[in-house]
């Protein structure tokens, strides 16, 4: 199986890795197994460069990740050659989140994005969600809006970040990705089979348990892993990492478990 794969059928190709972003923004109100410091500019830079060299073009950040956004903006080079996705409804502050699914907002936020990562357009925005994934689809102008800014050309593809596998059919069906969870406590079934068949983008989120993977047998790394890339319609597993042996043993990894290893 190839590293690089459609995600869904919204013209953009990712690395069966992705890199997530919350450690390079955000260490409070966060369920890693450790505390850490945020990395400097230089070491989230060469951190960067390195997912670049290893084969990952795709970065997910959001709003609710702290500084992430501007400092990804601030220290990511060549542009184009990355498949930078944020998301909208929540915000952290204060070591709080609250939420806003509003069409002001969501057009706010989008837009504050934009300016954050000092680019012209988003290559994906998913909505945020609270856990209310199915209120938030069908009562709010969260959809809407972010529909419009897809035809304004703002943000090439547009999709949600769900909590529960109901969510994440109904996602399925209404945008163009879905972020959903599969390990071993958690899959989203229906989700993904639906995704699949209706050709959707999917982004596996906390594949790794945040961390809490265990030394060996089907909950170590490899066996995280390979449960998630072996799902056919899966786009890319998104691994938060700022730590960069990690990031370099993920990526041999993966490539071995999609060689059939
Ligand atoms: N939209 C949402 O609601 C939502 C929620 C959660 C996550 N996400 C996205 O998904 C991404 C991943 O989720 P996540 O960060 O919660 O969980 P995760 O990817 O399952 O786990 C990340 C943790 O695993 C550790 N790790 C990574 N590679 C490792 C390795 N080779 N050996 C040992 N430990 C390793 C990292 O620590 P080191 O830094 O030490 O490597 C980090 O603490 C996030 O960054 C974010 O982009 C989205």
């Amino acid at each position: 199986m190839s590293f690089l794969r459609a995600l869904g059928s919204t013209g953009l190709e990712v690395s069966a890795l992705g890199l997530g972003t919350v450690k390079l923004g955000r260490n409070q109100g966060v369920k890693y197994p450790s505390g850490f410091e945020l990395p400097d500019d230089a070491s989230a830079t060469a951190l960067l460069e390195l997912a670049a060299d290893v084969g990952i073009n795709l970065l997910d950040t959001a709003p609710a990740y702290g500084s992430s956004e501007e400092r990804l903006g601030k220290l990511l080079r060549k542009r184009e050659r990355w498949v930078l996705g944020s998301k909208c409804g929540e915000e952290f502050e204060n070591g709080h989140s609250r939420f806003d699914f509003s069409a002001a907002h969501t057009r706010f936020s989008v837009e504050r994005s934009l300016r954050r990562l000092r680019t012209d357009w988003l290559d994906f925005v998913l909505i945020h969600s609270d856990g209310n994934d199915l209120d938030i689809l069908e009562r709010s102008d969260c959809v809407a809006t972010l529909l419009r800014l897809k035809e304004e050309g703002l943000v090439r593809a547009v999709g949600m970040s769900t909590k529960t596998d109901a969510g994440g059919c109904a996602a399925a069906r209404l945008l163009d990705v879905v972020m959903l969870t599969w390990n071993r406590e958690q899959r989203d079934e229906e989700a993904l089979r639906t995704a699949r068949e209706l050709g959707k983008g999917v982004l596996v989120k906390k594949g790794l348990m945040s961390g809490h993977v265990q030394d060996s047998g089907e909950n170590s790394l490899r066996g995280s892993m390979a449960r998630v890339l072996h799902e056919p319609g899966v786009s890319s597993m998104i691994v938060g990492t700022i730590n960069p042996a990690h990031l370099e043993a993920n990526v041999t990894l993966a490539r071995d478990i999609l060689a059939g290893g």
